[in-house]
Protein backbone atom coordinates (compact mmCIF):
# COMPACT_ATOMS: atom_id res chain seq x y z
CA UNK A 1 0.00 0.00 0.00
CA UNK A 2 1.88 3.28 -0.91
CA UNK A 3 -0.08 6.24 -0.70
CA UNK A 4 1.27 9.94 -1.57
CA UNK A 5 0.70 13.57 -0.38
CA UNK A 6 0.80 16.53 -1.98
CA UNK A 7 -0.15 19.75 -0.10
CA UNK A 8 1.05 21.67 3.28
CA UNK A 9 4.25 21.95 4.81
CA UNK A 10 4.11 24.53 7.63
CA UNK A 11 6.27 25.78 10.86
CA UNK A 12 3.01 25.76 13.83
CA UNK A 13 4.32 28.74 16.16
CA UNK A 14 1.47 27.34 18.69
CA UNK A 15 0.42 29.74 21.65
CA UNK A 16 -1.32 27.87 24.82
CA UNK A 17 -3.62 30.70 26.40
CA UNK A 18 -7.03 30.29 29.32
CA UNK A 19 -9.20 31.30 25.98
CA UNK A 20 -9.09 32.43 22.67
CA UNK A 21 -9.01 36.32 22.30
CA UNK A 22 -11.89 38.62 20.95
CA UNK A 23 -11.24 40.51 18.23
CA UNK A 24 -8.90 43.74 19.33
CA UNK A 25 -8.33 41.90 22.75
CA UNK A 26 -4.24 41.27 24.06
CA UNK A 27 -4.09 38.19 26.14
CA UNK A 28 -1.24 37.01 28.34
CA UNK A 29 -0.57 33.55 26.98
CA UNK A 30 0.81 30.50 28.67
CA UNK A 31 3.52 29.40 26.34
CA UNK A 32 4.66 29.34 23.17
CA UNK A 33 6.49 26.22 21.19
CA UNK A 34 7.61 26.08 17.48
CA UNK A 35 6.62 22.28 16.14
CA UNK A 36 5.96 21.07 12.74
CA UNK A 37 2.60 21.00 11.35
CA UNK A 38 0.67 21.85 7.77
CA UNK A 39 -2.38 20.06 6.72
CA UNK A 40 -0.36 18.24 4.31
CA UNK A 41 2.73 17.24 6.36
CA UNK A 42 0.32 16.35 9.07
CA UNK A 43 -1.72 13.56 7.09
CA UNK A 44 1.54 12.03 6.31
CA UNK A 45 3.08 11.85 9.09
CA UNK A 46 0.04 9.88 10.47
CA UNK A 47 -0.12 7.73 7.71
CA UNK A 48 3.61 6.75 8.23
CA UNK A 49 3.11 6.25 12.14
CA UNK A 50 0.16 3.82 11.48
CA UNK A 51 2.97 1.94 9.50
CA UNK A 52 2.24 2.95 5.31
CA UNK A 53 4.44 4.06 2.88
CA UNK A 54 3.75 7.28 2.17
CA UNK A 55 5.77 10.35 0.12
CA UNK A 56 5.37 13.84 0.72
CA UNK A 57 5.13 16.07 -2.32
CA UNK A 58 5.20 19.91 -1.50
CA UNK A 59 7.99 22.79 -1.17
CA UNK A 60 9.66 24.20 1.69
CA UNK A 61 11.96 27.97 2.05
CA UNK A 62 15.56 27.10 1.85
CA UNK A 63 15.29 28.47 5.74
CA UNK A 64 16.21 27.02 9.21
CA UNK A 65 12.65 26.07 9.46
CA UNK A 66 12.43 23.92 5.72
CA UNK A 67 15.62 22.34 7.00
CA UNK A 68 13.80 21.07 10.46
CA UNK A 69 10.42 20.53 9.03
CA UNK A 70 12.23 18.45 6.24
CA UNK A 71 14.16 16.13 8.79
CA UNK A 72 11.00 15.68 10.98
CA UNK A 73 9.25 14.20 8.16
CA UNK A 74 12.23 11.71 7.67
CA UNK A 75 12.52 11.16 11.02
CA UNK A 76 8.71 9.84 10.80
CA UNK A 77 9.38 7.56 8.13
CA UNK A 78 7.53 9.72 5.15
CA UNK A 79 9.69 10.16 2.09
CA UNK A 80 10.60 13.40 1.19
CA UNK A 81 12.65 12.75 -2.31
CA UNK A 82 10.80 15.49 -4.47
CA UNK A 83 10.32 18.11 -1.49
CA UNK A 84 11.59 21.12 -3.45
CA UNK A 85 13.62 23.70 -1.06
CA UNK A 86 13.00 27.33 -2.99
CA UNK A 87 15.88 29.53 -2.71
CA UNK A 88 14.56 32.74 -1.13
CA UNK A 89 11.07 32.17 -0.02
CA UNK A 90 10.19 31.49 3.89
CA UNK A 91 8.91 27.98 4.50
CA UNK A 92 5.04 28.52 5.40
CA UNK A 93 4.03 29.12 8.92
CA UNK A 94 0.83 28.63 11.01
CA UNK A 95 0.09 31.02 13.96
CA UNK A 96 -2.03 29.01 16.10
CA UNK A 97 -3.49 29.42 19.32
CA UNK A 98 -4.60 26.80 21.85
CA UNK A 99 -7.43 27.30 24.39
CA UNK A 100 -10.82 26.44 25.33
CA UNK A 101 -10.70 22.59 23.82
CA UNK A 102 -10.11 24.12 20.60
CA UNK A 103 -7.79 26.24 18.59
CA UNK A 104 -7.46 29.51 16.17
CA UNK A 105 -5.06 28.97 12.85
CA UNK A 106 -3.93 31.87 10.74
CA UNK A 107 -1.82 30.30 7.84
CA UNK A 108 1.05 32.22 6.27
CA UNK A 109 1.60 29.95 3.23
CA UNK A 110 5.32 30.87 1.89
CA UNK A 111 6.73 27.96 0.24
CA UNK A 112 3.13 26.07 0.10
CA UNK A 113 2.23 28.96 -1.89
CA UNK A 114 4.36 27.92 -5.24
CA UNK A 115 3.16 24.51 -5.54
CA UNK A 116 1.89 25.06 -8.80
CA UNK A 117 1.25 23.37 -12.17
CA UNK A 118 4.66 23.15 -13.50
CA UNK A 119 5.76 21.21 -9.91
CA UNK A 120 2.52 18.79 -10.64
CA UNK A 121 3.41 18.24 -13.61
CA UNK A 122 7.46 17.14 -12.26
CA UNK A 123 5.82 14.62 -9.94
CA UNK A 124 2.87 12.84 -12.80
CA UNK A 125 5.39 10.31 -13.47
CA UNK A 126 5.89 9.43 -9.37
CA UNK A 127 2.28 9.87 -9.10
CA UNK A 128 1.50 6.91 -11.16
CA UNK A 129 3.58 4.49 -8.79
CA UNK A 130 0.54 5.26 -6.20
CA UNK A 131 -2.22 3.84 -5.18
CA UNK A 132 -3.79 6.77 -3.49
CA UNK A 133 -3.44 10.37 -3.93
CA UNK A 134 -4.51 12.60 -0.89
CA UNK A 135 -5.02 16.60 -1.30
CA UNK A 136 -6.27 19.50 1.09
CA UNK A 137 -6.61 23.44 0.53
CA UNK A 138 -3.10 24.54 1.95
CA UNK A 139 -1.21 24.89 -1.59
CA UNK A 140 -2.81 26.69 -5.05
CA UNK A 141 -6.37 25.81 -5.65
CA UNK A 142 -5.67 25.94 -9.08
CA UNK A 143 -2.86 23.03 -8.55
CA UNK A 144 -5.05 21.21 -6.25
CA UNK A 145 -7.98 20.72 -9.03
CA UNK A 146 -5.72 19.90 -12.06
CA UNK A 147 -3.80 17.58 -9.87
CA UNK A 148 -7.08 15.84 -9.12
CA UNK A 149 -7.77 16.22 -12.96
CA UNK A 150 -4.54 14.59 -13.52
CA UNK A 151 -5.35 11.90 -11.24
CA UNK A 152 -8.11 11.07 -12.32
CA UNK A 153 -7.02 11.28 -15.99
CA UNK A 154 -4.65 8.26 -14.63
CA UNK A 155 -7.17 6.41 -12.61
CA UNK A 156 -5.96 7.15 -10.01
CA UNK A 157 -8.04 7.27 -6.42
CA UNK A 158 -7.87 10.77 -5.18
CA UNK A 159 -8.98 11.81 -1.29
CA UNK A 160 -9.46 15.53 -0.96
CA UNK A 161 -9.89 16.92 2.75
CA UNK A 162 -10.71 20.89 1.64
CA UNK A 163 -9.49 22.35 4.22
CA UNK A 164 -9.28 25.07 4.58
CA UNK A 165 -12.58 25.87 3.29
CA UNK A 166 -13.31 27.11 -0.14
CA UNK A 167 -16.19 26.42 -2.78
CA UNK A 168 -15.50 24.38 -5.26
CA UNK A 169 -16.33 23.41 -8.48
CA UNK A 170 -18.77 20.71 -9.51
CA UNK A 171 -17.13 18.51 -11.65
CA UNK A 172 -13.77 18.29 -9.17
CA UNK A 173 -16.36 16.86 -6.32
CA UNK A 174 -17.58 14.27 -9.15
CA UNK A 175 -13.66 13.57 -10.17
CA UNK A 176 -12.56 13.00 -7.01
CA UNK A 177 -13.33 9.37 -5.04
CA UNK A 178 -13.13 10.74 -1.30
CA UNK A 179 -14.38 14.63 -0.18
CA UNK A 180 -14.03 15.07 3.72
CA UNK A 181 -14.94 18.34 4.43
CA UNK A 182 -16.16 19.68 8.34
CA UNK A 183 -20.01 20.84 8.10
CA UNK A 184 -17.96 24.39 7.70
CA UNK A 185 -16.45 23.44 4.33
CA UNK A 186 -19.32 21.23 3.54
CA UNK A 187 -21.31 24.18 3.35
CA UNK A 188 -19.35 26.63 1.09
CA UNK A 189 -18.91 23.57 -0.95
CA UNK A 190 -22.84 22.62 -1.02
CA UNK A 191 -24.40 25.66 -0.59
CA UNK A 192 -26.33 27.49 2.08
CA UNK A 193 -29.71 26.10 3.09
CA UNK A 194 -28.83 22.02 2.66
CA UNK A 195 -29.22 19.62 4.98
CA UNK A 196 -25.99 17.52 5.81
CA UNK A 197 -28.59 14.45 5.23
CA UNK A 198 -29.12 15.60 1.83
CA UNK A 199 -25.52 16.35 0.96
CA UNK A 200 -24.31 12.91 2.19
CA UNK A 201 -27.53 11.46 0.29
CA UNK A 202 -25.49 13.13 -3.25
CA UNK A 203 -22.70 11.59 -2.85
CA UNK A 204 -23.43 7.96 -1.03
CA UNK A 205 -19.79 6.96 0.22
CA UNK A 206 -17.98 9.78 -0.92
CA UNK A 207 -18.91 12.46 0.76
CA UNK A 208 -17.39 12.13 4.51
CA UNK A 209 -18.45 15.01 6.68
CA UNK A 210 -16.59 15.67 10.27
CA UNK A 211 -18.58 17.30 12.78
CA UNK A 212 -15.40 17.90 15.59
CA UNK A 213 -16.47 16.06 19.00
CA UNK A 214 -19.63 14.59 17.72
CA UNK A 215 -17.81 12.52 15.10
CA UNK A 216 -17.95 11.54 11.25
CA UNK A 217 -21.37 10.97 8.79
CA UNK A 218 -21.70 9.52 5.76
CA UNK A 219 -24.17 7.68 3.48
CA UNK A 220 -23.90 4.04 2.69
CA UNK A 221 -24.34 2.67 -0.58
CA UNK A 222 -27.46 1.22 0.72
CA UNK A 223 -29.04 4.68 1.47
CA UNK A 224 -27.98 4.28 5.33
CA UNK A 225 -26.39 7.47 7.05
CA UNK A 226 -24.02 5.90 8.97
CA UNK A 227 -22.72 8.57 12.15
CA UNK A 228 -19.58 7.61 13.70
CA UNK A 229 -19.42 8.94 17.35
CA UNK A 230 -16.38 10.70 18.23
CA UNK A 231 -14.14 8.69 20.87
CA UNK A 232 -14.74 10.65 24.74
CA UNK A 233 -10.88 11.78 24.90
CA UNK A 234 -9.14 13.92 27.39
CA UNK A 235 -8.57 16.83 25.34
CA UNK A 236 -5.30 18.17 25.37
CA UNK A 237 -5.27 20.21 21.98
CA UNK A 238 -7.21 19.41 18.98
CA UNK A 239 -4.40 20.69 16.48
CA UNK A 240 -4.23 17.82 13.93
CA UNK A 241 -6.99 15.86 15.14
CA UNK A 242 -8.40 16.03 11.62
CA UNK A 243 -5.34 15.32 9.99
CA UNK A 244 -4.95 12.49 11.63
CA UNK A 245 -8.76 11.08 11.05
CA UNK A 246 -7.68 11.76 7.05
CA UNK A 247 -4.26 10.22 7.23
CA UNK A 248 -5.95 6.97 8.90
CA UNK A 249 -9.20 6.79 6.96
CA UNK A 250 -7.15 7.26 3.47
CA UNK A 251 -4.71 3.97 5.03
CA UNK A 252 -7.41 1.66 6.18
CA UNK A 253 -9.42 2.33 2.72
CA UNK A 254 -6.23 1.52 1.10
CA UNK A 255 -5.79 -1.46 2.86
CA UNK A 256 -9.24 -2.97 2.09
CA UNK A 257 -11.61 -1.72 5.05
CA UNK A 258 -15.09 -0.92 4.06
CA UNK A 259 -15.87 2.45 4.93
CA UNK A 260 -18.07 2.06 8.49
CA UNK A 261 -14.39 0.05 9.50
CA UNK A 262 -12.42 2.98 7.78
CA UNK A 263 -14.47 5.85 10.23
CA UNK A 264 -14.27 3.72 13.03
CA UNK A 265 -10.43 3.19 12.96
CA UNK A 266 -10.34 6.87 12.07
CA UNK A 267 -12.42 8.26 14.66
CA UNK A 268 -10.39 6.30 17.32
CA UNK A 269 -7.04 7.51 15.96
CA UNK A 270 -8.36 11.24 15.58
CA UNK A 271 -9.55 10.90 19.10
CA UNK A 272 -6.05 9.84 20.50
CA UNK A 273 -4.57 12.76 18.64
CA UNK A 274 -5.88 14.90 20.69
CA UNK A 275 -4.60 13.65 24.34
CA UNK A 276 -1.14 15.39 23.45
CA UNK A 277 0.11 18.57 22.75
CA UNK A 278 0.95 19.86 19.10
CA UNK A 279 -0.13 18.09 15.31
CA UNK A 280 2.36 15.31 15.15
CA UNK A 281 3.19 14.64 18.46
CA UNK A 282 -0.10 12.78 19.97
CA UNK A 283 -1.17 11.11 16.51
CA UNK A 284 -0.75 6.82 17.33
CA UNK A 285 0.72 4.40 15.93
CA UNK A 286 -1.61 0.89 14.70
CA UNK A 287 -0.66 -0.80 17.80
CA UNK A 288 -2.32 2.20 19.67
CA UNK A 289 -5.63 2.19 17.56
CA UNK A 290 -5.84 -1.48 17.42
CA UNK A 291 -5.59 -1.90 21.32
CA UNK A 292 -7.86 1.21 22.02
CA UNK A 293 -10.57 -0.46 19.34
CA UNK A 294 -10.17 -3.60 21.24
CA UNK A 295 -10.62 -2.30 24.67
CA UNK A 296 -13.89 -0.40 23.25
O1 LIG B 1 -4.76 20.99 10.59
C1 LIG B 1 -3.83 21.55 11.46
C2 LIG B 1 -2.78 22.30 10.68
O2 LIG B 1 -3.38 23.39 10.04
C3 LIG B 1 -1.69 22.89 11.52
O3 LIG B 1 -0.62 21.99 11.74
C4 LIG B 1 -1.30 24.14 10.76
O4 LIG B 1 -0.04 24.07 10.17
C5 LIG B 1 -2.39 24.34 9.73
O5 LIG B 1 -1.95 24.06 8.51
Amino acid sequence: MKLAVVGSINMDMTVTAERIPGKGETLRGDSVSSIPGGKGANQAVAMAKLGAEVEMFGCVGDDGNGETLLENLKRAGVKTDHIRVLKGVPTGIAMITVAENDNTIVVVPGANGKVDRGYADSIREELAQYDMVVLQHEIPLDTVYYLVELCHGMGIPVVLNPAPAAAMPEKIVEMVTYLTPNEHEAVLIFGEGQKTEEMLRKYPEKLVITQGSRGVVTCLKNGEILCVPARKSAVVDTTGAGDTLNGAFCVRICAGDDIRAALTYANTAAGLSTEKFGAQSGMPSAAEVGRELQRR
